[in-house]
């Protein structure tokens, strides 16, 4: 029996595991350092407009990740419920990713452009307007709190740190181009649509006096899932070309 030295020194048998293990863990982990990146590039990603990244933000203080989750599974199930399953791009600006493990409510990572902003308005002031049987929570300080926006640079220069691409002009710019997301059909709209393609730009919340909470939480609810077209990803790889 070779073995048995192995089974007869327990010292021996440590040294033997941990060479056994390294071996395997090696063929996992070295191919990851000639990769640049192990996520897919994906056409029409971009980093969140100010005012869906303040929206986020309240996302997060306010725990919806604690009954919604951002991210579709390979299931048939999910895909006919929510759409395309969800692509690793789609969450790489997200610091921290809200993926989620539990669904009280449903999904929301396609969420955007599937209600009007009204709708939003009502539901997050109260479920129960427009969906009777709902148990989520009503949110109505959203509408009233005005959005605190003085550290808005801050937050953009932060991400920048950490790799999200925001170049000098969304630093820059980022306190106009929030108040430019509520004001449809300005000039600074215009530019932020450049800076930032496929933003709605809306009075959200239907409050003209103020950029609310609520505004900048519908921004980031009507953005969600919407910036990659699908109509010319192909899973199988061409975008990768
Ligand atoms: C206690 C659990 C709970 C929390 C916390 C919660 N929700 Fe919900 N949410 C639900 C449930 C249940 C539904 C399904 C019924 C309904 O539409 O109201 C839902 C539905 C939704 C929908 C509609 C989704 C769809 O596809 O129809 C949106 C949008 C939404 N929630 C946003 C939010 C936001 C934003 C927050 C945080 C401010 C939040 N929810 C917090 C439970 C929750």
């Amino acid at each position: 029996m070779k073995h048995e030295i192995f089974e007869k020194n327990s010292i021996l048998l440590l040294v033997g595991i941990l060479l056994v293990v390294s071996i395997g863990g090696l063929f996992q982990i070295a191919p990851l350092f000639w990769v640049d990146s192990t996520i897919e590039k994906v056409k029409g990603m971009r980093p969140y407009s100010p005012l869906e990244l303040a929206g986020r933000d309240i996302y997060i203080r306010e725990g919806c990740y604690t009954c919604h989750s951002q991210m579709i599974r390979t299931l048939r199930d999910e895909v006919e419920r929510y759409g395309h399953y969800s692509l690793a791009a789609e969450s790489m600006y997200d610091h921290p990713f809200q993926w989620g493990s539990k669904r009280t409510g449903p999904d929301l990572a396609r969420v955007g452009g599937k209600y009007s902003d009204q709708w939003h308005v009502e539901h997050m002031t109260n479920p129960r307007a427009v969906v009777p049987e709902s148990i989520m929570p009503s949110y109505p300080w959203l509408r009233e709190r005005a959005l605190d926006t003085y550290n808005i640079t801050a937050k953009l220069t932060a991400l920048k740190t950490i790799g999200v691409p925001y170049d000098e002009a969304m630093v820059t710019n980022a306190a106009t181009d929030l108040a430019a997301q509520v004001q449809p059909d300005s000039k600074e709209a215009a530019e932020l649509l450049k800076r930032y393609p496929k933003a709605k730009v809306a009075d959200f919340d239907g409050d003209p006096s103020k950029v609310s909470e609520l505004d900048a939480v519908i921004a980031y609810l009507q953005m969600l899932g919407t910036l990659v077209d699908f109509a010319s990803f192909d899973a199988s790889g061409p975008n990768l070309r």
